[in-house]
């Protein structure tokens, strides 16, 4: 309640519509106008664009379908997860054009990858149908552990290792996080579990904004955590040191959030609004910054553009350099977006 004068001092002097505080919960969800929200979307033009297209040598429609998530690790290498052909794909570039493949991770226990994460040589992958988080060798792909169950997952998704060491996982079918031990695997409870739940106010009870659909989710500069939440179409700011919900922010924004990273450099949060084929940037305090990359308005009438450089956006990752990596979920495209000039690139499947 303390926090209340401070955020309506902000939202009232930068946002550009009203704010919604839960008297009860104190918790601020910035609100915003139709005609607000079409001002800012023509205002917003895409800030990144890509052109080139570039090619995975040998790579097929049957090896890397749906990305659903990109991770770098180190600047000619990354990850992405393929969603229904149930295997992590490292792509490792050359200079030119050209980038190799080797299927990296695959087998029985890894169906639905989704979120990936990197700590002390080893990759963790989130299997969304097992409710399970594998632990493989990040050189050699060796299996070497499964983290948690049905009964602490359901239906995992984004995953992240907190400034504090921990693994954060998102599961989708669950209104808040869960925390693990990386090394062991042990379970550490729940984060963010404020998410959803009723405050006692006077004689009523008041619900909070729910998380429902959690997607993934990033931590800001300051160490606190965003989730995005596909079904409440919003992101959900946790406290990082406490698990305290602080907002809920992107309504009318967002059109289905999926993929969810920060910025190092800017300390900027960025979305993948997955069903109107953009990127959306938001101050880490949750204001609409505008569209960093995706289709503007005319070209999404006319979505069977072959150069529309992103379509339905998934996973969403900076790469050392600065560039902005985007995963396109049904074209399987890698696009990779220069922040700072028109030099943006696409890598893309060929059958
Ligand atoms: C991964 O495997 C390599 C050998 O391929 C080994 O040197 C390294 O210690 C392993 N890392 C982990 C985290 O198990
Ligand atoms: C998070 O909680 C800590 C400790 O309770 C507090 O000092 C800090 O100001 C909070 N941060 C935000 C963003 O609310
Ligand atoms: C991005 O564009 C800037 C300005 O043209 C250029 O200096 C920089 O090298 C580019 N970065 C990459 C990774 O291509």
């Amino acid at each position: 309640m303390s926090r209340l004068p401070f955020h309506l001092l902000f939202f009232m002097g930068l946002a550009a519509g009203p704010v919604v505080v839960d008297p009860a919960t104190g918790i601020v969800t910035p609100d915003f106008l139709a005609s607000e929200q079409l001002f800012y979307e023509q205002l917003a033009k895409p800030h990144f664009s890509s052109q080139q297209m570039e090619y995975i040598d040998g790579a097929s429609s049957t090896v890397l379908r749906n990305p659903y998530s990109i991770l770098h690790s180190g600047l000619d290498e990354l990850f992405v997860a393929s969603f229904t052909l149930n295997h992590v794909v490292r792509l490792r570039w050359m200079t030119g054009k050209r980038a190799q493949y080797k299927v990296f991770a695959s087998g029985k226990e890894l169906d639905g990858p989704v979120g990936m994460a990197l700590h002390r040589g080893a990759l963790f992958i989130a299997s969304f149908t097992n409710d399970l988080v594998l632990r493989v060798n990040a050189t050699s792909g060796e299996l070497l552990g499964r983290i948690g169950s049905d009964e602490t997952l359901d239906c995992p998704e984004g995953i992240a290792i907190g400034p504090d060491g921990v693994l954060y996982v998102a599961s989708f079918l669950l209104p808040h996080l869960s925390m693990f031990d990386p090394e062991s695997g042990a379970y550490l409870g729940k984060f963010g579990a404020s998410a959803g739940t009723s405050v006692a106010f006077a004689s009523t009870k008041t619900p909070g904004p729910s998380l429902r659909g959690a997607e993934d989710l990033t931590f800001d500069l300051l160490g606190d955590v965003h989730v995005t939440a596909y079904y409440s179409n919003a992101i959900f700011k946790f406290n990082g040191t406490n698990g305290q919900i602080v907002s809920s922010y992107g309504k009318g924004f967002v059109n289905g959030p999926v993929g969810i990273t920060c910025d190092r450099a800017s300390g900027h949060i960025f979305v993948s609004s997955y069903k109107d084929h953009k990127v959306l940037r938001f101050s880490p305090l949750g204001q609409f910054i505008g569209v960093a990359a995706g289709a503007p308005m005319e070209q999404q009438r006319k979505l069977g553009d072959p150069n529309a450089p992103i379509r339905n956006p998934s996973g969403l990752a900076f790469a050392e350099d600065g560039t902005l990596w985007v995963a396109s979920y049904p074209t399987g495209a890698i696009t990779r977006f220069n922040n700072s000039a028109a030099t943006g690139r696409t890598w893309r499947v060929v059958d």
